[in-house]
């Protein structure tokens, strides 16, 4: 028999829980959190038979996040947990269409039983609606690729981070794999205390919500990790480290973007192997399209030619040079060219606001956004995103 799968999202006892309920035969804990905003991200990616969520959190949070867990995943069936016995709680409960209540402190018993009940009552439920949900909960990495450097990756990742987390206000992290010389960070204009390093020096005992400590919170909401804040640290992040922090992070943020460095080092591979989309990011010249081809042919090598997005960045003066001709020299067709804005995105560095902000309102801006808005679409018609790769591939 399959294990009912169990969130259970709580400030005080998440610990308690996580042990009584796990050491079951008939339950699997898939996500133990304190942070409400983490587990409603697990909550979509696992879509749990039973949450149990603490109505005492911090702040009186409780009941909008009942509320929110309750409308949101009407296929699991809500439990609230308190360590109040009030007759709110019941009534909330009613309220928000709760499956019980946990009035802690309680015996393992009783406990169980609580469960298997709401256990029983989610199966019924999902026998009787067969469509579970309107829109699937979307989750995606997106890798910022190119061994070429100066054409606009981390200033990409970064504006690209902060217009999707606009647009849909979920959980959306930016991860920096330039490991000797990253920048997204500085570029951010945020002040950070741990990097990936501090991430890898904890990877045993590494999880979802452990990980999400280690990120920086950009105003926007992106969350960042950082490279390395020294380049001799570069050397202890290996492959496998990269693999394990990315498998939690797409677990743990409905968008991922990786940042990566000019040269190609083995802790790239993980993360385009990750990767749904590869945005190969290219200005319009000589030695550009050279390069491109290299890469192009680099990822055709990994089989990964399917997920290749190639971008114009940083459109001027070209010399004669068009879009068209890179299209016939790849092959391919191009997602979308994003002008030239050097007043923008000097400010956007050195300012350290990202070039999305710096430059609002104008042509390269709203390039930006829109190649946001197709990167979000490609989630529902994967492969319909209007230019996407030729059909001479
Ligand atoms: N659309 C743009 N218009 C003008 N300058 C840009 C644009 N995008 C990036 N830049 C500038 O190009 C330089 C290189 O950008 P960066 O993002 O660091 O590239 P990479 O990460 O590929 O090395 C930076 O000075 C940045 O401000
Ligand atoms: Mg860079």
């Amino acid at each position: 028999m399959d294990k009912a799968r169990l969130l259970i999202i709580d400030h005080m006892h998440v610990n308690d829980l996580k042990e009584r309920l796990g050491k079951t035969q008939e339950f699997l804990v898939i996500g133990a959190t304190e942070n409400p905003d983490l587990g409603f991200t697990i909550a979509e990616r696992h879509q749990p038979e039973v949450i149990l969520l603490d109505i005492d959190l911090p702040g009186n949070e409780g009941t909008s996040w009942a509320e929110l867990f309750s409308m949101e995943f009407p296929m699991s069936s809500l439990l609230l947990v308190t360590a109040s016995d009030s007759k709110k709680v019941l009534r909330l409960a009613l309220q928000v269409g709760a499956k019980g209540v946990l009035n802690l402190p309680m015996e393992d018993d009783k406990l169980v039983r609580t469960v298997q009940k709401a256990v029983q009552q989610d199966k019924r439920r999902r026998e009787l609606f067969s469509v579970q949900r309107k829109t699937k909960p979307q989750f995606k990495t997106i890798v910022v690729f190119n061994t070429k450097g100066g054409v606009g990756k981390t200033t990409l990742s970064l504006s690209l981070g902060v217009a999707i987390r606009h647009i849909t206000g979920k959980r959306i992290a930016a991860i920096d794999l330039d490991l000797f010389s990253g920048n997204l960070a500085l570029m951010a204009g945020i002040p950070w205390k741990y990097s990936i390093k501090d991430v890898v020096d904890d990877i045993n005992g590494l999880d979802r919500e452990t990980l999400d400590s280690y990120l920086t919170e950009h105003p926007s909401g992106l969350k960042i990790l950082p490279s390395p804040m020294r380049p001799e640290f570069a050397g202890f992040i290996h492959a496998e480290h990269v693999e394990t922090i990315l498998g939690l992070m797409s677990e743990a943020f409905n968008y991922v973007i990786v940042d990566t460095p000019t040269y190609l080092h083995d802790t790239a591979i993980p993360a385009l192997e990750e990767a749904r989309d590869i945005l190969v990011v290219t200005t319009l010249d000589l030695a550009a399209i050279q390069n491109m081809k290299q890469c192009i042919d680099l990822l055709s090598t990994l089989a990964m030619k399917p997920k290749i997005r190639v971008v114009v960045n940083r459109l001027g003066y070209t010399g004669g040079l068009k879009t068209k001709d890179l299209e016939d020299e790849l092959g391919m067709k191009v997602l979308t060219v994003i002008p030239s804005n050097e007043k923008a995105a000097t400010d956007a560095v050195n300012l350290g606001i990202p070039l999305i902000t710096s430059a609002k309102g104008s042509l390269t801006a709203r390039r930006i956004e829109e190649l946001a808005t197709k990167m979000l679409a490609s989630d529902d018609h994967p492969g319909a995103v209007p230019g996407l790769l030729s059909a001479r591939r």
